[in-house]
C-alpha cells in the first residue's frame, strides 16, 4: 500500500534536519514505507558491517529487529546511539535460545566430557548474552551469507561445534557445504533434561544443532516446492537456508537475502523464480524485476510476513527521526560492557573469517 503522504514529508524533514548525525539502516525484510529512508540496505552481514563503518554518525537507526540494533551498538562506537524506532521488533528465533538455557547446555557438555573440544558457533540471529557466551568459549557468530566459512573455519579448532540457535541454518550447512551426512547431527533440545540427548550421543556427534527455528522460514514445506513447480513449469526455486532440510534439499538454488538478490538480479530476462524467503523482500522483487519480464512468485501463499519485522512500519520511524530532530533520544538499544567486550570478540571473529 502506498505510503501515507504526510508521513513521508514528515521522514524527509526530520531526516534532512539531522543530516549526516544520523544513518539509517534497513534489512532488506522490511516494508517498502521504510525501505524508502535507508541510507544503505542490506543482509545482516552488511549491514553489521555497515554499522561499523560508520564513525561519523551520532544516531544509527536500525530498521530491522532488536538483535541487529545490539550487534550494531557493540560493533558501534560508545558515543554512538543505536535507535530501534519500535522495541518491540524481537525474534522469535533470537528469543528460543536463553543465556541460563546455554549455561546449562554448556555443563551438560562439560559433563559428557565434550566440551573441551566443542566450538561454538552462533548464528547473529541471537542477543548479545548468546554472542558473549560464544566468544567467551572461543568461538564464531556467522550469518546466511558466511556460515560455511564459520563453520570451517570452527572444525579447525576443535572437533565438535555447538550450533546455536537455527537448527536449520546448522544443519543445512554441515550437510548441504561441509558434506556432511544427517547422522553427524543431533539436535538439543533446552526442554528436556540433559538436553533430550545421552553422554553418547554426544560424543558421537559432530554437530550439535540448538532446537530453535524461524517461525517464518519453518513454514515453507516440502509441498510448497511441489506445488509451485506444477505450477509454473521452468521455474527455478530459491531459498533462504533458515527453511527446513527437505525443503533446501529440493530447491536448486539456497542462500542468504543478499545472495538471492544477487541471482534474481543477474538471470535472464524470461526466467521463472519461485522464493521461500520474508514476503517484503519477495513482492518488492517481483515489482522491481516484473519489467525486465522476469517472473518472480511467493514460494508459499500461506506463509505471511515475519510479524516482528514489519513492527517498524513509518509512524515509527518518524516518530524516533522526530525525536532525534528535537534532541530527545528515544528507544536507544545498549549492551553492558562485559557482554560487549566478549560479545564483540565473537563477532570480530566473524569478520575476520578467510
Ligand atoms: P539474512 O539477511 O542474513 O539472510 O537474514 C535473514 C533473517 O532472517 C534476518 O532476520
Ligand atoms: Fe527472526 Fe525469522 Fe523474523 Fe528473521 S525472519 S527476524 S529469523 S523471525
Amino acid at each position: 500500500s502506498p505510503s501515507d503522504p504526510d508521513l513521508v514529508a514528515r521522514a524527509r524533514a526530520a531526516k534532512e534536519q539531522l543530516g549526516d548525525r544520523v544513518f539509517v539502516l534497513g534489512h532488506h525484510y522490511q516494508r517498502d514505507e521504510v525501505i524508502q529512508f535507508a541510507d544503505v540496505t542490506g543482509d545482516s552481514f552488511k549491514l553489521a558491517r555497515d554499522a561499523a563503518a560508520r564513525p561519523g554518525a551520532e544516531y544509527i537507526v536500525f530498521c530491522g529487529v532488536h538483535f541487529m540494533a545490539e550487534s550494531a551498538d557493540i560493533l558501534t562506537t560508545d558515543d554512538q546511539r543505536v535507535i530501534l524506532p519500535d522495541l518491540a521488533a524481537g525474534c522469535s528465533m533470537a528469543d528460543m535460545a536463553t543465556a541460563e538455557q546455554v549455561a546449562e547446555a554448556w555443563d551438560v557438555l562439560t559433563e559428557a566430557g565434550v566440551a573441551d573440544t566443542t566450538v561454538p558457533v552462533s548464528y547473529m540471529n541471537s542477543s548479545a548474552d548468546i554472542k558473549a557466551f560464544t566468544g567467551r568459549h572461543g568461538g564464531t557468530i556467522c550469518t546466511s551469507s558466511n556460515a560455511e566459512r564459520a563453520l570451517r573455519w570452527a572444525f579447525e579448532q576443535g572437533e565438535k561445534v555447538l550450533f546455536l540457535p537455527d537448527q536449520h541454518l546448522g544443519r543445512n550447512t554441515a550437510v548441504r557445504d561441509l558434506g556432511m551426512s544427517l547422522d553427524d547431527c543431533v539436535v538439543y533440545n533446552p526442554h528436556k533434561p540433559g538436553g533430550g540427548l545421552t553422554a553418547d550421543q554426544l560424543r558421537d556427534a559432530k554437530m550439535i544443532l540448538w532446537r530453535g527455528h524461524c517461525s517464518v522460514h519453518g513454514r515453507f514445506s516440502l509441498e510448497s516446492v511441489e506445488d509451485v513447480r506444477a505450477r509454473v513449469p521452468g521455474v527455478n526455486v530459491l531459498v533462504h537456508p533458515e527453511c527446513r532440510h527437505e525443503v533446501v534439499a529440493a530447491a536448486d538454488y539456497v542462500g542468504s537475502t543478499e545472495y538471492i538478490i544477487n541471482t534474481l538480479e543477474a538471470a535472464p530476462a524470461g526466467s521463472k523464480w519461485a522464493i521461500g524467503t520474508e514476503l517484503n523482500l519477495v513482492r518488492r522483487l517481483a515489482n522491481r524485476y516484473a519489467a525486465e519480464g522476469k517472473e518472480i512468485v511467493f514460494l508459499d501463499r500461506t506463509v505471511c510476513f515475519c510479524s516482528t519485522m514489519n513492527r517498524i512500519d513509518l509512524p515509527h520511524l518518524v516518530w524516533a527521526l522526530e525525536a532525534l530532530a528535537a534532541g530527545r533520544t528515544v528507544n536507544r538499544i545498549t549492551v553492558d560492557p562485559e557482554t560487549e567486550k566478549y560479545a564483540k570478540a565473537a563477532l570480530e571473529q566473524m569478520l575476520a573469517l578467510p
